[in-house]
């Protein structure tokens, strides 16, 4: 536990711009700074950070809050380690009470796991440059590979001796335990140095920490293997990881697009070349837990596999489970002979993306097109075929993308939509009953009969409940909306103001409120509606209730004002015709956000609802109800976030 005194410190300390300019190019703008949102796929900057507020603001995706905040979302970290990061940036000492001693220990631990492996890096960084043998035989290497000396350096890369144990002596004449070198990995149990004669890659956590290490031989040599990894230890679980992710993020975010090769080198290689959207699966076939990593930084994965049969065949391996996760998946396959690393160093950067821009093959349509060419003209095989293309559409939840892919395929498969459609909801059926069923097997464990890991399912567990800050951010930006535009003509024609727009839109989920304040002004703002008074902002600035005062004199003070220079202070808007319309956009889009993390919320209860049914065996009927329930709001969901260009995760 971080001491309230130190989280006070850090949020103090923490300045807006210095934590969002880590991260995003920022330009003055007024008594603001703009730059583009890394948080949703942009061309125009509306991301806007305010230093004398210290927060920031996005006009694109709502998003917006303290220097916590935005480290917390940006980095996916929980409110502790977004305090634990500010202060490291900061060079604030916690204060930190721990009420486990056991959780200490445990943590200590890990952390020299890290040490450790840090420590190994730079002894195998060490080696390569400063030792006759590192020199001649590794960097040489490298260089010969193409890899110049800041990418050998970007990513850790270095040489590890072909002496017996001179790195597990050095290591413990440091003081390094020997018990934990070994549980890396990199001391074998005779206390010899696992990693000998070899290119050392290694490989790090999402935060850049080095969580295991790949060592390849540099010459050929048949009887050994190619590469030799770590194993796995409470910092390193294979499939969890990605080679490259660490260095990936940022651009995979920006560019909304995320390459997905097979090997270390080819990485390295295309980061050399200027592309530093590419992570590797390192020679498996993804797992789902890759996958929902990638999704964290974009949702449209393009996989860059050899063109031949094995390299088809491992990118399509991935394919159902990547779909089920809604991702947009594409796959290009490289001249035959190229591998990513090859084939990029053979024609240069441009004419590289070219050809990927140029060749991307829809995944499904990969699929059908290669399962009808085996299939030949025997009639059996090719029904079987759009059985197999069937089940993949079914993977899909958005019903809207299903559509799309069936009406992309029918004419390649020669099937007609409603044909293919009845086989894709049959299959959703059986899905469906045999999801039901499921629950009725005596003496299965209640946890074990969960959806998720099963073949064929479609039906997530529970997410998380929604972070400690709520929807407060939602909540406000419809407040705001209430309050200095609330009397405004929404539609002319219905004549309808702004006030009763949003509350008829609002009206059945008006019990959901995180904010009692904001709950108190809406339901009064209701109020005034029905009784058809104006809502006016002079109403709320002489309002009985001090809060309710205060609140419209932030807000009518605020840059966000709805007011004459609006555009000026916010150039952004500039592009729209005229102000109304943009209040109009505006209250569209902030019901829309409103709701959809409402819907998100009525998800995760029902969903833990049906857990709990399901866990304590509940009437077939409920958990039915609850089944269809979960469908139908992720189906708005859906809607929503498509409507709202965002993705849903
Ligand atoms: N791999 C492995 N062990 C092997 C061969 C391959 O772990 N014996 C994994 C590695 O993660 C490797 C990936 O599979 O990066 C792809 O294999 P390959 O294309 O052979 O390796 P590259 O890293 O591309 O190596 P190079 O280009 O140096 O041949
Ligand atoms: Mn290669």
């Amino acid at each position: 536990m971080i001491s309230q005194k130190s989280i006070q410190e850090v949020q103090d300390a923490a300045r807006i711009e210095e934590v969002v300019g880590d991260f995003v190019e920022l330009r003055r703008r007024g008594v603001n700074l703009a730059g583009l949102c890394p948080f949703h796929h942009e061309k125009t900057p509306s991301f806007y950070v305010s230093p004398s507020k210290n927060i920031f603001k996005c006009f694109g995706c709502a998003r917006g809050g303290t220097p916590v905040n935005f480290v917390m979302e940006h980095e996916n970290l929980s409110f502790p380690d977004a305090i634990r990061y500010l202060a490291r940036k900061y060079r604030i000492e916690l204060e930190e009470t721990v009420n486990d001693d056991l959780a200490l220990q445990e943590q200590q631990v890990l952390e020299s796991l890290y040490l450790i492996n840090q420590f190994a890096q730079d002894f195998f960084a060490e080696q390569m440059r400063s030792t006759d043998l590192g020199k001649s035989v590794c960097l040489s290497y490298f260089k010969h590979r193409g890899f110049d000396d800041a990418t050998i350096e970007k990513f850790g890369l270095g040489f590890a001796p072909g002496d017996r144990d001179r790195f597990t002596q050095v290591a413990v004449a440091k003081g390094y335990s020997i018990e934990l070198l070994r549980k890396l990995g990199l001391t074998t149990s005779f206390d010899n140095d696992f990693f000998r004669n070899r290119a050392m890659f290694p490989i790090h956590n999402l935060s850049g920490k080095v969580i295991a290490f790949a060592g390849r031989i540099m010459h050929k040599d048949p009887k050994a293997p190619k590469y030799i990894n770590s194993p796995e230890t409470d910092i390193y679980t294979k499939s969890k990881v990605l080679y490259g992710a660490f260095f990936a993020k940022k651009t995979i975010r920006q560019q909304d697009e995320c390459f997905l090769v097979e090997g270390y080198t080819d990485v390295i290689s295309l980061h050399r070349s200027g592309i530093e959207n590419v992570v590797a699966s390192s020679g498996t076939s993804l797992t789902s837990d890759q996958v929902k990593l990638i999704k964290r930084f974009s949702s449209k994965l393009t996989i860059l596999y050899d063109g031949d049969a094995a390299g088809i065949r491992a990118a399509l391996r991935g394919l159902d489970m990547a779909l089920e996760e809604d991702l947009n998946v594409r796959v290009v396959l490289l001249p035959d002979g190229e591998d990513p690393d090859s084939y990029i160093q053979k024609v240069g950067k441009d004419r590289f993306l070219k050809y990927v821009q140029e060749n991307a093959q829809d995944i499904i349509q990969l699929e059908t097109a290669l399962l009808l060419e085996q299939a030949g003209n025997d009639p059996t095989r090719r029904a079987a075929v759009i059985s197999q293309i069937a089940y993949s559409i079914s993977r899909i939840h958005n019903p809207l993308r299903r559509d799309e892919y069936v009406r992309n395929v029918r004419e390649t498969l020669k099937v007609d939509e409603g044909r293919l459609l009845m086989e894709i909801n049959n299959i959703r059926k059986r899905d469906y009953e045999k999801f039901t069923r499921k629950q009725e097997v005596p003496g299965e464990k209640p946890k074990e009969s969960l959806p998720s890991g099963q073949p064929g399912q479609s039906f997530p567990v529970p997410v998380p409940s929604p972070a400690a800050i709520g929807d407060v951010f939602q909540e406000k930006d419809l407040v705001r909306l209430l309050i200095t535009a609330g009397n405004k003509i929404f539609d002319e024609k219905a004549r309808v103001s702004v006030a009763e727009y949003v509350l008829m839109n609002i009206e059945d989920v008006l019990g959901e409120f995180d904010h009692p304040l904001y709950h108190r002004v809406v339901m009064e703002i209701r109020t005034l509606a029905l009784d058809k008074r104006e809502v006016r902002l002079d109403f709320f600035l002489n309002h009985p209730d001090p809060e309710i005062v205060q609140l419209a004199v932030n807000f009518s003070s605020s840059p966000y004002e709805y007011s004459e220079n609006w555009a000026q202070k916010w150039e952004i808007f500039l592009s729209q015709s005229h102000p109304d319309e943009n209040q109009r956009l505006d209250a569209e889009n902030l019901i829309k956000r409103f709701k959809l993390r409402k819907i998100r919320r009525f998800k995760a209860r029902n969903a833990e609802k049906l857990n709990a049914m399901m866990t304590a065996g509940g009437p077939e009927s409920e958990i039915e109800v609850c089944l269809r329930l979960h469908l139908r709001l992720k189906e708005i969901e859906n809607q929503l976030a498509k409507e709202l260009g965002t993705v849903v995760l």
